[in-house]
């Protein structure tokens, strides 16, 4: 256990209107699907939550100057990125970002593209915002997921207006490097896509390689990327809807802010309070939850080693781990586990069935649990393999 913050203590979420724990309610299933964390926030952000409370008044508001000057000392300290505080537009979640931006860059008839396996509003909100979807696989190498530009340049046609991207990646947990980010921009630019950039995970990188924003990669790449950014993962605040985008060029902030007018609410104030108090103090907080988080990697990345038949790539950002069960031949994967006590999320929600999304942000005595059930799950696919046999 970290000196200083308690990780290993479980917190029973059960009655607290929670997604995660409320699917399997009564069954005995680890949920290990949706992405928040089973952690307590910072203690900072717990106090300045509570003083708000104390207030007691919480009428109609508006991102405070402290935020906005603290966004913007934070990616200036954690990315060297300068950005004019104009830049910013407050949102109460990503996925109305990237709603926001199908309505705001491709018109009707138009269409949008992103990579596959991707988190699964990449490729509900297009065809919501009734844009066309188009989708290219990224493809699997020793190093992990990357982008097969063969398959990119296939997808896409003179339609396309928009690339959805995912950075760091979820589901395949990549941060992606410098080269993959300048060849990204370079096939955006050519055919004068618009990128918007989820970000929502850069600040759970488990790895070496640092996050780099796609907007800082050149100056074209600023002039054509809407970077989607929150606190929410990194602080487990995401039911506190907080979030922004940073749009440098005036022309893309204006149609979005147009796109997004009437339709699209401001975050709430205790979302504002809880950003603002987890920017400012809340990095050793963070420090010690990656530790935590890449020794709940470890043993997850072990037991998938060491088990016949399921593989995964290495998680370097993210709690996320992608799981590659095609082997075990399964009809349905994700139905499969959850009779062994596991509540995986299917792959075929981010448009690669056979695979599982391993939430490994829980404690590590529900991780050891969770593989133990793993193993037993895979090995019942293996007996009765043999007993048909
Ligand atoms: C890549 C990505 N984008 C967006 C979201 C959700 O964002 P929000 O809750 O702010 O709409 C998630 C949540 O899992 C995510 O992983």
């Amino acid at each position: 256990m970290n000196a200083a913050y308690d990780f290993d203590t479980a917190i029973d979420r059960t009655g607290t209107a929670c997604i995660k724990w409320d699917r399997y309610a009564g069954r005995e299933i680890i949920p290990l699907w949706v992405a928040d964390t089973d952690f307590a926030s910072p203690p900072e952000v717990l106090a300045a939550l509570h003083e708000r409370v104390d207030h007691g008044v919480f009428g109609y508001t508006r991102a405070p100057r402290a935020l906005v000057d603290e966004v913007v000392a934070h990616l200036d300290r954690t990315f060297g990125w300068t950005i004019d505080p104009g830049w910013l537009v407050w949102l109460p979640g990503l996925v109305s970002g990237l709603s926001v931006c199908c309505r705001a860059f491709a018109g009707p008839g138009e269409a949008v593209l992103t990579s596959t396996p991707i988190y699964p509003p990449f490729l509900s909100c297009p065809t919501a915002m009734e844009r066309e979807l188009q989708t290219a696989p990224l493809v699997r190498e020793s190093g992990g997921w990357t982008f097969d530009w063969d398959a990119f340049d296939a997808a896409c046609d003179e339609r396309t207006r928009l690339f959805l991207f995912c950075s760091p990646h979820n589901p395949c947990g990549r941060t992606w490097t410098e080269a993959e980010l300048t060849r990204l921009v370079e096939e955006c630019e050519r055919r004068d896509l618009v990128i918007c950039s989820d970000e929502i995970h850069n600040q759970l990188v488990l790895d070496q390689r640092p996050h780099r924003p796609t907007a800082t990669i050149a100056p074209e790449a600023a002039a054509r990327t809407v970077t989607l950014m929150a606190p929410s993962k990194t602080y487990n605040i995401a039911g506190l809807a907080c979030s922004y985008a940073v749009i440098p060029d005036d022309s893309l902030r204006r149609r979005f802010k147009a796109a997004a007018a009437m339709i699209v609410p401001h975050p709430n104030l205790m979302g504002y309070t809880a950003a603002l108090a987890a920017y400012r103090h809340g990095g050793p907080w963070l420090a010690a939850q990656l530790d935590y988080l890449r020794t709940g990697r470890d043993l997850v990345e072990a037991a998938v080693a060491d088990t016949p038949g399921v593989s995964m790539t290495r998680v370097e950002a993210t709690y996320l781990a992608w799981i590659d069960c095609r082997e075990l031949g399964l009809e349905h994967t994700a139905r499969h586990f959850e009779d062994h006590g596991l509540g995986f999320q299917a792959g075929r929600e981010f448009g690669s069935p056979g695979f599982l999304r391993w939430n490994f942000g829980t404690t590590h005595a529900n991780t050891r649990e969770a593989i133990a059930r793993f193993r037993r799950a895979v090995e019942a696919v293996v007996a009765g393999r043999a007993s048909a046999g």
